[in-house]
């Protein structure tokens, strides 16, 4: 077994880190407040291959493995965990599944604008009665000659109101249940397609939350993705990797909290000392360290089974579910070692505890990974 990164991995954080550090930080705060779409960010992340980094260099890719995709997640989710999940989307959730289930024809149409970060993807499953239950899809597609014709409501889609193609789930044949599902591109410019909302977030303000509408949205043949009955398997399967880019998240929010608390106990003074002195605050900083260190060990070893074409879909929900709740408890504990000034905006701890709620709920909430977990270990 070996605990190290190896050369390009190394490579790849320190690219990040400095990129996260150099131009996302600065701008963190504000893009927070004024809920802005960073989209001079994402050029620049689409420009640093950021943007389809596991996908093959002929699609426009950078073909990197999915422990530097994870590298990399964190480090941009440490200095911004908006630009974190618009990188997550676009690489997990779109780029996969095209990469994966796509014709060739398919990947060099639609694959390859949104790997190089030429375009923006989104994924749209969930719809006001299927969350958790994703199976129950009341979005149709009912076939009309070369044509298919989508009609419903997608919500909480992420980079929905930026995203230029849009991978849509949608039930074919209602008796059929999750059989019955398919996966289609759309297209953002594509008639009967509009965004009926934008949601007014807690946290990862800066990333925007659509609710979107298919109003007899025709789509062409060849935008279909995979074949007859797949569609459900593609949403989780494609789900697996997604979870693994949410826990990469939550470890750069963990991180960030982390080590802003860490400082700030050897700065702020209280009864004549540092607070770090007292051991209230050092077991603080024992249980926040060694947390943070399983979560990143177990989201490590979903992307290293991921790489080895493993299954991976149990390694990616429980990276998925310590991480998430690692980063509600760090971000909690870094507002408490702030005291008064952790619960002030002045801080940035206090973005932090808002963004890490989201990574508990999106990509499955932690209640559907201990389902997938469950599942799994009650069938070995
Ligand atoms: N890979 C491949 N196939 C899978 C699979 C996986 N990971 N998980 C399930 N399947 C297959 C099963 O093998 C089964 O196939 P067969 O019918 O051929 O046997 C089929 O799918 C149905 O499986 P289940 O019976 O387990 O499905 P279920 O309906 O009971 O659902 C669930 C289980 C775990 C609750 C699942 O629905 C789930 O993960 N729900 C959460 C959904 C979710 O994560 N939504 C987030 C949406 S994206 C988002 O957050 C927005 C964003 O933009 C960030």
């Amino acid at each position: 077994m070996i605990f190290e990164l190896n050369e390009q991995q190394r490579m790849i954080r320190d690219m990040a880190r400095d990129f996260a550090a150099r131009e996302i930080a600065p701008i963190a705060a504000e893009i927070d407040e004024h809920e802005r779409f960073p989209a001079e960010i994402v050029k620049k992340m689409g420009e640093l291959g950021f943007m389809g980094m596991n996908v093959p260099e002929e699609f426009g890719g950078s073909a990197l493995d999915s422990v530097c995709y994870v590298l990399a997640m964190e480090e941009v989710s440490k200095a911004c965990a908006s630009c974190g999940v618009i990188m997550s989307v676009n690489n997990s959730l779109v780029c996969w599944p095209l990469e994966t289930y796509a014709t060739d024809e398919q990947k060099k149409k639609w694959l390859t604008p949104l790997a190089s970060g030429q375009k923006l993807g989104a994924y749209c499953l969930s719809e006001p009665g299927a969350g958790t239950d994703a199976a129950a899809q009341s979005t149709t597609a009912k076939q009309d000659g070369d044509h298919w014709v989508i009609n419903g409501m997608k919500n909480f889609i992420t980079n929905g109101a930026n995203a230029d193609i849009l991978i849509v789930f949608a039930q074919t044949n209602p008796e059929l249940k999750h059989k019955g599902i398919r996966s289609f591109i759309v297209e953002n410019t594509a008639d009967g397609f509009s965004i009926i909302r934008k949601e007014e977030k807690m946290g990862i303000r800066a990333s925007d939350t659509a609710q979107l509408a298919f109003d007899n949205v025709r789509v062409p043949n060849d935008q279909v993705l995979g074949g007859e009955g797949t569609g459900f398997k593609i949403a989780m399967s494609t789900l697996d990797g997604g979870r693994i880019g949410i826990a990469s998240q939550a470890l750069g929010i963990s991180a960030a909290a982390y080590e802003a608390a860490l400082a700030y106990s050897k700065e702020r003074e209280q009864f004549g000392r540092p607070i770090s002195a007292f051991q209230a605050i050092q077991w603080k900083i024992a249980d926040m360290a060694t947390r943070l260190d399983a979560a990143r060990l177990l989201t490590y070893r979903a992307a290293w089974t991921k790489d080895q074409g493993q299954r991976y879909s149990e390694e990616a929900a429980m990276a998925k579910l310590y991480a998430s709740e690692t980063s509600h408890y760090i971000t909690n504990e870094a507002v408490q070692v702030f005291g008064g000034n952790g619960y002030s905006k002045e801080f940035p701890v206090e973005r932090h505890f808002r963004d890490a709620k989201i990574t508990e709920i999106y990509e499955g909430t932690s209640e559907a990974q201990r389902m997938v977990i469950a599942t799994m270990e009650l069938k070995k």
